[in-house]
């Protein structure tokens, strides 16, 4: 892991860098680039110009890491108020979860409480909730979590990472409960004994567990597969093996992040792919500014030249 990446991601946990961050003009700017704002309005009218794109989308209500339980379900009112403005929106968005913002850090049966009311309110209205996956130390709570509510619902996901050396297993158990499952390569930092370090193997395992999510079994399950990443050589090897097994476009889908790569995803589009943005908005923005600098250390350098001159 490089050490541009290790700085950005020890920062992302700082609570007093995040109060400063906060009121610090030239880092807002900079989220306002990866962010859709900090009203759940500016939300909505960011999900109406991409679907205007042919572009679908993911609602995120920005936060994480909540440590008391009215941070927790303060966050659950505020994604259970996102779900009924999407009704009266009349748009078509899923939306992602973090169970660090539903208080698993606090109590894990408060956050596997308040998970189930999210689902149940967007099982009623047809929504589609994404569990995200965070930090190694929770994955195996957070798919214990996914496969109780499946037992009951249909509308929920999670998230596999490639850069963790377990995920080959839990793709076999998601394939064969015939889920619905976002792949990304990991944002968070992880010690090499849970986690591939180097960029080569993260993507031999990418492309790896791509294949699983697109094998015999996962087709004839019903597993929906969405390939999230901006890696063109990832993508065009999912278009490759995709097209060489005869899956139908529409049976997978393509999800990037707001801000990034938007040329690629029109591309995408006007080929005839599903392309799904993440879209994030909310004031509790500073941890996910610090992983998107952790990525790219180019848009860091903005940051600091911004820094230097203001
Ligand atoms: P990589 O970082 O190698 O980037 C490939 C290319 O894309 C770069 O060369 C650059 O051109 C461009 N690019 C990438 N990031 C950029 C940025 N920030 N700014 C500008 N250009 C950029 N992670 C996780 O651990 N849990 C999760 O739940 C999720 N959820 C999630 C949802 C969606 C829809 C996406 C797209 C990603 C996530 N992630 C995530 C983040 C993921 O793990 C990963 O950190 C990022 O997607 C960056 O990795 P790439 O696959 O894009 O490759």
């Amino acid at each position: 892991m490089s050490l541009t990446r290790t700085f950005f991601l020890a920062l992302s946990r700082s609570e007093r860098l995040q109060q400063m961050a906060l009121g610090f003009g030239p880092a807002r700017s900079l989220a306002r680039r990866f962010t859709a704002g900090d009203t759940l309005e500016e939300a909505i009218a960011a999900v109406q110009e991409l679907n205007r794109q042919g572009l679908l989308a993911t609602l995120d209500h920005l936060g994480e890491s909540v440590t008391s339980e009215t941070e927790a379900r303060d966050a659950t009112t505020a994604i259970l108020d996102l779900l009924d403005a999407i009704e009266a929106g009349g748009i078509q968005p899923g939306i992602s979860v973090k169970l660090t913002q539903l208080g698993l850090e606090v109590d894990a049966a408060l956050a596997a409480e308040n998970l189930q009311r999210i689902v149940a309110r967007a099982s009623d209205a047809w929504r589609f909730v994404r569990i995200d996956m965070e930090n190694a130390e929770y994955v195996q709570q957070t798919l214990d979590l996914f496969e109780a509510l499946w037992a009951q619902y249909r509308n929920v996901g999670v998230v596999i990472q490639s850069y963790l050396r377990r995920s080959a297993g839990d793709v076999a158990r998601l394939v064969h409960l015939g889920a619905s499952v976002r792949l990304v390569k990991g944002a968070y930092d992880e010690s090499p004994d849970v986690a591939f370090a180097n960029s080569a193997e993260i993507d031999a395992s990418f492309n790896q567990l791509m294949e699983q999510l697109f094998s015999d079994e996962a087709q004839a399950n019903g597993v929906f597969p969405a390939i999230a990443t901006h890696d063109a050589n990832l993508i065009d090897r999912t278009k490759a093996y995709a097209d060489r097994r005869s899956v139908a476009r529409d049976s997978f889908e393509f999800q990037m992040l707001l801000g990034v790569r938007s040329r690629l995803q029109q591309q995408l589009v006007a080929d005839g792919y599903r392309v799904r943005a993440y879209v994030p908005y909310g004031e509790q923005w500073y941890p996910y500014l610090m992983r998107r600098l952790a990525e790219r250390p180019a848009t860091a350098y903005l940051l600091l030249r911004n820094l230097i001159r203001s």
